[in-house]
């Protein structure tokens, strides 16, 4: 890669065989099916295909987007919904899927406007749950990789909207 130097942390095949024990546990939870799987973008562009055709239950899918206000660091609660699901949740088994999860500020707000809309369950997935810096708390149910710190790169994962499309999971050295 140019520009910056990284370093490999999780590579496609590891990333490969953690997204196949989610979904095996996914469908194993979720008997009853009625399953709406939820990205967030843009982030969740690349899990989201992978978790979803590793299930081996029939789905739904949708997206929201979701921005904080302003370029700086995210204060608490300043979240835009910019795109919101358009599937209803209600009675349904949710599961938020994204590529990250890091202050919790994006989750933690945006599961709180869905549970008001009565889904019958609602879940998380990310395939990294990265802790040092949490504000906000968010049980990650099925989480692909639990790391504490690191700016990362690849598998839906930007460094100023490049990277990606990487099959692998890298972190920036500074
Ligand atoms: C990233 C990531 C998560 C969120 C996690 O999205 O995809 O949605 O930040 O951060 P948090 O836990 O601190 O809220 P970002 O806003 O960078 O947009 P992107 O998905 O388009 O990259």
């Amino acid at each position: 890669m140019e520009q910056v130097k990284t370093r490999m942390l999780f590579d496609e095949n590891s990333i490969a065989a953690r997204v196949q024990e989610l979904g095996k546990q996914i469908s194993v939870d979720h008997p009853e099916g009625n399953l709406l799987l939820i990205g967030i973008l843009k982030g969740s562009f690349v899990f989201m295909a992978d978790l979803a055709r590793s299930l081996s239950l029939p789905c739904q899918i949708d997206f929201a987007r979701i921005s904080s206000y302003g370029t700086g660091t995210v204060s608490a609660g300043q979240l835009k919904v910019v795109m919101d699901v358009g599937i209803s949740v209600k009675d349904r088994h949710v599961i938020l899927v994204d590529d990250i999860v890091d202050s919790g500020l994006t989750l933690s707000e945006y599961r709180k406007r869905l549970e008001s809309a009565s889904p019958k369950s609602l879940k998380i997935a990310a395939m990294i749950d990265k802790t040092a810096r949490r504000e906000k708390f968010v049980h990650v149910d099925y989480y692909g990789f639990r790391i504490e710190d690191g700016f990362l790169v690849g598998y839906g994962l930007d460094w100023d909207e490049k990277y990606r499309n990487l099959g692998g999971i890298y972190i920036i050295e500074p």
